[in-house]
């Protein structure tokens, strides 16, 4: 979604702003643009299009100061174009804002100005912003920040500048994320932290309601009740060189093979030979939680959906599993006897933090699964488990996918441990081989690179096609079909492997592609029937199995083989050749891969 940055120092403001909208591109967007002061005149240029476009314009009219603010639009109101593009101006082009997030009473805010004769150019919401500061401003910005913020329904991050107060920019945070960056004689704010990784690693991350002023030496912050803040500055363990490509030549390629690192991480941090170290769950456990909620959207209701089956046979707990968009509008469907499992890359997703808020106020007690520390989700749970997947810049989420899930295992091994409903021999004996799945995840790595690129060839000429398993399966091939659709922009469709015949195979045909899923020793010879059911009216099937899962593979005309593995762990594995799959697929229908269209990478809007 939209991504806000900016510049208070001694450099030119132009550059590092152009250079940290570039470093905010992943989040997506359709338009940019950015603000500089000099003495007291504010230079705006943006326009609809790529930063290449911003940054030719840039040639042509400079931008020079050394204070500014920039942004990346994703449209919600308006149209992607110059005029709805941010900054935006009031009438006398004395302020300039940027915004991310949604004024809900935009409309009666903007009829009312409209009355008091302020004139508008774009069709956005934020515009009114700019024009309500104007009128209520009397001389003092942080007075006319707080006005402001009185008379606003919505989510909102911004920064705004002055051209009579140019060494300042003035932020405001609601539900909307915002990070101020420190550095040596320059201070700077973004959307988030990457943005900001090639200037320091010391970061404040602003609270909602918190206004912040920043300027070359200082930075000021304020809660919502009018106190100061002395802020809280921490050391982030990310570094520039992870947001880097290292040679790949996707972000996703190279966060597919980050995937053994990220696993070796997480596991060293929270697992022990002889016990999973998750302290902050057992303080918030109870044995009065008789069930588990799990909540997230996209990629990461997909690991909650695997992460069911785990928590289920390994914690023998009832489970269930709800998209937070859906979740969030339920009534009576948590209460004080529920442990609510929040799971989120970004740590910002609008309607995952909305579900926590929910299972906050029903007394639920909340874990969340998170990538991003010092995040909104992070702060709001009552406990936490950092994925440590590093940044993640790929629209389509791989690695944290695959560190969902291993938290999802040292969750389940944790409550069986608080649960007692398995004996120490068998709790031991599953901590053992999580601990060998770093290795397992190279090696699977290696050996489906080649046959992943075969199928690849395959599926590149169809426009439609299946994902089938059962059980633990299906919410695998769920996710393998949501990678292929985001970024190849071809039609997949995830079923559990028993369905198909009760509807979707009135789709099959000569040729279709049909990528069965076998991981569940048990359920092999069910799938296979689903298989044959395929086959005899002509479609492909490519199958994706552990080694020694399946013996009879007559049936598959494409076999991708994934080495043994205990079937709980198996999903880690089985998700490598769905995620290249995709990414071969992508690649050669020649897709813009890191950055799929309409996506962002958080989803900070409703
Ligand atoms: O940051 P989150 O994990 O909360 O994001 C949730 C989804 O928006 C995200 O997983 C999305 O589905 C990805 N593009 C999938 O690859």
């Amino acid at each position: 979604m939209c991504g806000i940055i900016g510049y208070a120092g001694k450099a030119g403001a132009e550059e590092f702003l152009l250079q940290g909208l570039k470093r905010l591109e992943y989040r997506g967007y359709d338009s940019a643009g950015i603000a500089v002061l000099d003495e007291n005149e504010i230079q705006v240029v943006k326009c609809q299009g790529t930063l290449e476009k911003l940054e030719k314009r840039l040639r042509q009219e400079r931008a020079r100061g050394y204070l500014g603010i920039g942004h990346t639009r994703w449209a919600t109101h308006g149209v992607p174009s110059d005029t709805n593009s941010h900054p935006h101006q009031d009438c006398q082009e004395r302020f300039a804002l940027v915004h991310n997030g949604i004024i809900e009473n935009y409309q009666t805010l903007k009829a009312d100005l409209k009355s008091a004769g302020h004139s508008f150019c774009s069709e956005t919401d934020t515009e009114v912003l700019v024009h309500l500061l104007e009128e209520i401003h009397q001389g003092e910005m942080v007075t006319a920040l707080r006005e402001l913020q009185n008379r606003l329904v919505g989510s909102y991050a911004l920064a705004v500048v002055d051209n009579r107060e140019p060494d300042k920019i003035y932020a405001l945070r609601q539900e909307s994320p915002l990070v101020i960056g420190l550095g040596e004689e320059e201070n700077y704010l973004a959307s988030d932290m990457p943005a900001l990784l090639n200037a320091t690693s010391k970061f404040h991350i602003l609270e909602d309601g918190d206004l912040a002023v920043l300027s070359e030496n200082d930075i000021s912050i304020f809660s919502s009740e009018g106190k100061e803040v002395k802020a809280d500055i921490f050391q982030a363990d990310w570094d520039d060189e992870m947001v880097q490509k290292q040679g790949y030549d996707h972000f996703m390629l190279k966060e597919i093979y980050e995937q053994p690192t990220v696993a070796r991480r997480l596991l060293s941090a929270y697992l022990e030979p002889d016990r999973v170290n998750l302290p902050e769950l057992t303080e918030i456990w109870d044995d009065e939680i008789d069930r588990v909620l799990i909540t997230a959207c996209g990629t990461a209701y997909y690991s909650g959906l695997a992460g069911r089956h785990i928590l289920e046979e390994l914690a023998n707990l009832p489970v269930e599993v709800e998209i937070a968009s859906e979740l969030r509008y339920k009534k009576n469907f948590l209460d004080d006897k529920s442990l609510l499992l929040v799971v989120s890359q970004s740590g910002e997703t609008a309607d995952t933090l909305a579900a926590l808020k929910l299972g906050k106020n029903s007394g639920s007690r909340v874990l969340a699964l998170t990538n991003t520390i010092g995040s909104s989700i992070a702060r709001e749970a009552d406990a936490v488990i950092d994925l440590k997947a590093g940044p993640e810049i790929a629209v389509a989420s791989t690695k944290a996918y695959l560190a969902m899930l291993t938290a999802f295992y040292l969750t389940g091994i944790k409550l069986a441990g608080l649960r007692a409903t398995l004996p120490e021999r068998e709790l031991h004996s599953y901590r053992q081989e999580l601990l060998k799945l770093p290795e397992k995840i190279t090696a699977a790595l290696d050996r489906v690179e080649e046959s992943s690129r075969k199928a690849a060839d395959y599926l590149k000429d169809y426009n439609s096609m299946f994902y089938i398993g059962r059980n633990l399966d299906y919410s695998l091939a769920l996710e393998g079909a949501l990678k292929l659709k985001e970024i190849s922009f071809l039609h997949a469709e995830a079923y559990p492997a028993g369905e198909l015949k009760h509807g979707t195979l009135a789709l099959v045909e000569e040729g279709v592609p049909v990528m069965a899923i076998f991981t569940r020793r048990g359920l092999v010879s069910k799938t296979l029937s689903n298989v044959k059911e395929v086959k005899a009216r002509g479609g492909k099937v490519i199958a994706i199995a552990t080694a020694g899962t399946v013996e009879d593979k007559a049936e598959f005309d494409k076999f991708i083989e994934l080495p043994a593995c205990n079937e709980l762990w198996a999903g880690v594995l089985t998700v490598l050749p769905l995620q290249l799959l995709a990414y071969h697929t992508a690649h050669r229908l020649g897709c813009s891969i890191d950055k799929p269209r309409n996506l962002a990478k958080s989803v900070t809007v409703e």
